[in-house]
């Protein structure tokens, strides 16, 4: 990744503008924190956070940071090995397993390389994008044969930030004035993947960026970020990009787009991206918690009314994750799949609802 080739360059209006702006707001909440003793704040406040920002801190998370540590170091030793050695395990087309230098976001090329593996092997989903085809396949991880040590940390780290995301989800659940389990049953056959990300010192950071803006399509992403920086999350308020800071061995929480549906938009996916850095590499490995693939993904009936109608049209979420895939690894010329494509128009949102109101 020497040069820019021009796969790399933003378009005008997404280039990062230099000055940071550190975000103190992105609340910062202790887990170890009984939910349901009196007095509590922990449900409402992770509430609060995901309305307000759609991103949060979590400490006293449970999980074991000599995993995290394990890992991280497995990451370095990975990436640190020579290119002919990393694409020996380069990911097939769509199949989220392996090792990609070439991912774009929004067509435009990220200044980055991943490994990707997925918590449950094999997992299963959909054949292809085509609505009409009802097949399902089985993808099956592959792990490199060094560091040796890569595929035992993986899972174990897989394993403890799984209960992890359990956990949120309740909470989240409980936030939105349902019963806790609410949620645990779509992650039964769970297709939750967890990618290494490695962004290599950038030559050109005011052009490029370790990853382009976009939304996380599952339902939660947790994330392990190193202290390096460079994560951005699009403030609801205004519209900046606030940097999050580092912070030691906590995780950065993100809502997805599952979860935007599922609450009628009471939460919203926010719209992040990674600034690319002229000097210092940068690992970080989030952990997607995406329901199984059979879901059919649309607002719960306990969240909505006559008078708050579903704002998104029922969509298959296996479709949607594999034409996410399918969209990934090279330049297209077309927008890649968004739920706003399922976003019922705000007309008819107004007609349900003067219909709703008029026969009340
Ligand atoms: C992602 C992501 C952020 C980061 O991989 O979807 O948002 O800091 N990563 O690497
Ligand atoms: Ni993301």
């Amino acid at each position: 990744m020497g040069e820019v080739d021009p796969a790399f360059i933003q378009d005008l209006e997404h280039r990062p503008k230099l000055a940071i702006i550190e975000a103190e707001g992105i609340p910062l909440i202790d887990l170890s924190v009984d939910a349901v003793s009196d007095g509590s704040t922990l449900v409402s406040d992770i509430g609060d956070a995901c309305k307000k920002w759609g991103f949060f801190q979590v400490i006293n998370h449970g999980v074991p940071l000599e995993k995290r540590e394990k890992l991280e170091k497995a990451a370095r030793e990975f990436f640190g090995q020579p290119l002919e050695e990393r694409v020996k395990i380069r990911r097939a087309e769509v199949r989220v397993s392996g090792y990609s230098n070439t991912e774009h976001t929004k067509n435009v090329r990220d200044w980055k390389e991943v490994f990707d593996f997925t918590r449950k092997n094999p997992i299963i989903v959909p054949a292809s994008a085509r609505p009409d085809d009802k097949q399902v396949v089985e993808w099956y991880n592959q792990w490199p044969e060094y560091p040796p040590q890569l595929r035992e940390v993986c899972e174990e780290y897989a394993e403890e930030v799984e209960k992890l995301c359990f956990k949120l989800i309740q909470l989240i659940a409980l936030s939105l004035g349902l019963p806790a389990d609410t949620f645990n049953g779509f992650f039964k056959d769970q297709i939750s993947n967890v990618r290494l990300n490695h962004y290599p010192p950038c030559p050109a950071p005011e052009l490029a960026l370790g990853l382009g803006r976009h939304k996380d399509g599952g339902a939660l992403t947790v994330l392990a970020q190193d202290d390096v920086g460079g994560l951005e999350v699009k403030r609801k308020s205004d519209g900046e990009w606030i940097r999050v800071k580092p912070t030691p061995e906590a995780f950065i929480i993100n809502v997805g787009d599952i979860i935007q549906v599922w609450s009628n938009e009471r939460y919203e996916s926010v719209e992040h991206r990674v600034i690319a850095n002229s000097e210092k590499e940068r690992f970080s490995i989030p952990f997607f918690f995406n329901p199984a693939h059979y879901t059919i993904v649309k607002p719960l009936e306990e969240l909505t009314s006559e008078e708050n109608p579903p704002r998104y049209r029922p969509y298959n979420w296996g479709k949607f994750f594999v034409t996410r895939k399918g969209g990934n690894f090279k330049k297209l010329d077309v927008e890649n799949i968004q739920i706003s494509h399922f976003r019922v128009p705000e007309s008819e949102l107004a007609n349900r609802f003067e219909k709703a109101v008029s026969v009340a």
